[in-house]
């Protein structure tokens, strides 16, 4: 076994967007850039911990001593999460796309005779909701993440609750957070809130996972 507050611990993450295909040429995604959520897997292995990285599609490079998977659409994301399981620890950080739509198999043509197409978007599923709610195997601590443009602790404790999670973390993606360095949080749990200041990306991580080694070492 090694050494470290997460030593013998398996951890979960995911990070960075989904990519949800239109045609062959296009596809429907968001701006995350995957900093925070690689930072996390590269803090959790730092303190000692097995883990896994299920990663949409970034341009950062896979983590040192993390096991990486990548995946393109929200739903290779749930099937290499439920692949990944069980683990003590989930940390979903991706920007899941909430919606998808039915690819067509060849390349939507335009026209000057052809009205413009329209994409008839379809539920993804939440893959936080779904770790978060298992009856079996559920890990003994699941983390969300919540980025909001306002009201973002109101909108942190009803996430905390419809999904079912143990912390969110909170931040408010309208100041420049998007591809940023650095990043303004707000830990929500059940327990009560913790607001720290503006930091780098990195020092977020270190000390959420700092926060978590804490959490489960008061877990029996
Ligand atoms: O309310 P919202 O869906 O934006 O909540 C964000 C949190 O839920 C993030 O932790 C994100 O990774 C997770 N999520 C997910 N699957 C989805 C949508 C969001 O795991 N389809």
């Amino acid at each position: 076994a090694g050494r470290g507050t997460l030593a013998g611990r398996h951890v979960l993450v995911t990070s960075g967007p989904t990519r949800e295909p239109i045609d062959p040429a296009r596809f429907l995604s968001n701006r995350s850039s995957g900093k925070q959520g690689h930072a996390i897997a590269a803090a959790a292995a730092r303190a000692g911990a097995r883990v896994t990285l299920v990663s949409g599609p970034v341009e950062i490079a896979d983590p040192n001593g993390v096991a990486t998977r990548r995946v393109e659409t929200a739903q290779q994301m749930l099937e290499a999460v439920e692949a990944a399981l069980p683990a003590d620890v989930f940390i979903g950080a991706a920007a899941v796309a909430d919606w998808r739509v039915e690819p067509s198999a060849d390349k939507i043509k335009k026209g000057a005779s052809r009205a413009p197409p329209t994409l008839v978007l379809r539920e993804n599923p939440d893959i936080l909701a779904s770790v978060a709610q298992r009856r079996e195997g559920r890990p003994a601590l699941v983390v969300g993440f919540a980025a909001e443009t306002r009201d973002v602790l109101l909108h942190a404790q009803e996430k905390l609750a419809r999904k079912g999670c143990d912390l969110i973390v909170a931040n408010d993606v309208g100041a420049g957070v998007f591809g940023a360095d650095s990043n303004e949080v707000h830990l929500v749990s059940r327990a009560g809130v913790a607001s720290w200041p503006r930091l780098d990306k990195t020092e977020v991580a270190a000390r959420l996972i700092a926060h978590i080694a804490e959490t489960l070492g008061e877990t029996p």
